[in-house]
């Protein structure tokens, strides 16, 4: 039986495309829904135009209340039977209520060369310190933000003259090769441990 991953995303999806593309016939996962907090997400029209369910729960009804919000989040991934989840631009912040429930079995994709610029506008952040490289990270996701153990990491250049989005580009090139290559060691390393567990 394959690996059920779950897909969270907030808008265009781009790596969420890349990992389900990367999931063919010998991958040892296989896509049960994308699932975002917007139901005008970009990205859950392609994921259904590729035969995936999709799915959305509207953050805003609940206000401040984090804990039901993800709580409706986890009904729709247990419906799902969603073993692995790829946070893929998810823009919501998850508390451990969530994190907990998927502990050692969620993903997460990071503009930055972690433990470097956690939070938001990572590639403004590294043109103003000077850095003279930046990238992305693939990490498993822990009740704290942006941290967790890494799994994958590119490096690119920081060209002179480079703004946040001429970076974020460079970037987004490797987040869509790292982020699938991460899934499928990661799932494979699962998919062995159930294996010797049965
Ligand atoms: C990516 O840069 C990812 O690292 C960040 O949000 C962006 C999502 O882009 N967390 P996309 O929706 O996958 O195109």
């Amino acid at each position: 039986m394959k690996i059920r991953v779950a897909i969270l995303i907030s808008g265009g999806g781009s790596n969420m495309l890349k990992l389900l593309a990367s999931m063919d016939a010998d991958h040892p996962a296989e896509p049960c829904l994308v699932l975002s907090n917007k139901s005008g997400a970009g990205g859950l029209a392609k994921a259904a135009e590729r035969g995936v369910a999709t799915d959305f729960v509207d953050h805003k009804p609940y206000g401040e209340d984090r804990a039901a919000f993800e709580d409706a989040l986890i009904a729709k991934l247990e419906a799902a039977k969603a073993d692995v989840i790829c946070l893929a631009g998810f823009m919501r912040v998850l508390t451990p209520h969530f994190i907990n429930r998927f502990e050692g079995r969620m993903l997460n994709i990071h503009p930055s060369l972690l433990p470097k610029y956690k939070g938001l506008h990572t590639h403004a952040r590294a043109i103003e310190a000077g850095d003279r490289e930046a990238g992305c990270t693939v990490h498993v996701a822990t009740a704290k933000l942006d941290d967790g153990p890494i799994l994958a990491q590119a490096r690119v250049p920081i060209l002179e003259g480079d703004t946040p989005e001429t970076l974020a580009a460079r970037v987004l090139v490797q987040e869509h090769r790292i982020y699938p290559e991460a899934l499928q060691s990661f799932t494979r390393t699962l998919a062995a441990k159930t294996e010797a567990n049965t």
